[in-house]
């Protein structure tokens, strides 16, 4: 289905989601690599990429992707330590980046146990390197952004670390915030809109019952970035794709 905030694709399962989320990843990646030689990915953390990473290192998809031409980044971080378990670059980790042949220097980690602020600003600096844009906006062009950036959607519509009535989520300048969560008495690093939105192609997975609300609200809801900041996120120049399981998409209107 077609809504104003981008496609939507709903699968009977999980598992089918993993699959169909796991395909689109090839294929971004095949693309990418055959136009500029690199494929450049922003992950996402939290739960929900858990099968889509197992799926990727998996046999019937680890010869599919080019991995030594693949730069990997995140969406966000939490910050802890890289061995921490709430850490997503160990879970990315444990899940895919042990298990295929990348290059360690493509695998752009933010730094969750430094100081918030200094983090973020040296994954701003990594970033801009990476783009090769020193200062001002990205540029929306292949080399110079994420190919493929992925999302998730928390129950009260945040995505990456863009939480309700907080700064980043109307951050046009900066690439990277760090920002404390009260909800969560904790610190995140996160990408802001003004380089999430540059990417060729932003694909958010959405998984499971408790998200059904917040997804009608967010696809077919009056706009509010404040209150859902998944609803900041509106490629420039490129393709907004929602990939959900039947339970998340339960209260979709029908087709
Ligand atoms: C994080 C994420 C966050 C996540 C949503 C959904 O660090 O937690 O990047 O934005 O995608 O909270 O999380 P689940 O997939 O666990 O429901």
């Amino acid at each position: 289905m077609t809504t104003v905030r981008g496609t939507v694709e709903v699968f009977p399962t999980a598992d089918e989601l993993a699959v169909a989320a796991a395909d689109r990843f090839v294929a971004a990646a095949a693309a990418a690599i055959d136009a500029t030689e690199t494929f450049s990915v922003a992950l996402s953390g939290g739960s929900t990429p858990r099968a889509l990473f197992a799926l990727l290192a998996s046999e019937a998809y680890a010869t599919r992707v080019e991995w030594s031409r693949v730069h990997f980044f995140w969406g966000d971080e939490r910050c802890v330590p890289p061995d921490d378990e709430a850490s997503n670059y160990r879970m990315a980790r444990e899940t895919l980046l042990d298990h295929v042949p990348i290059r360690a220097a493509n695998v752009h980690r933010i730094r969750g146990e430094d100081s918030p602020a200094a983090a973020a600003e040296h994954y701003e600096r990594d970033l801009r390197a990476a783009f090769a844009s020193p200062t001002g906006a990205p540029r929306v062009a292949p080399g110079s952004r994420f190919d493929l950036v992925l999302l998730g959607l928390g129950t009260n519509g945040h995505t990456a670390s863009l939480f309700p009535h907080l700064q980043a989520v109307r951050e046009h300048m900066r690439w990277v915030m760090a920002e404390h969560v009260e909800v969560l008495q904790m610190w995140r690093i996160t990408l802001t809109p003004a380089i999430l939105n540059a990417g060729a192609e932003i694909l958010f997975l959405v998984s499971g019952r408790d998200k059904a609300a917040v997804l009608r609200r967010v696809l077919y809801g009056a706009r509010d970035v404040d209150e859902l900041p998944a609803q900041v996120i509106a490629p420039e120049d490129g393709r907004l794709h929602w990939m959900a399981d039947a339970a998340a998409a339960s209260d979709l209107p029908a087709t």
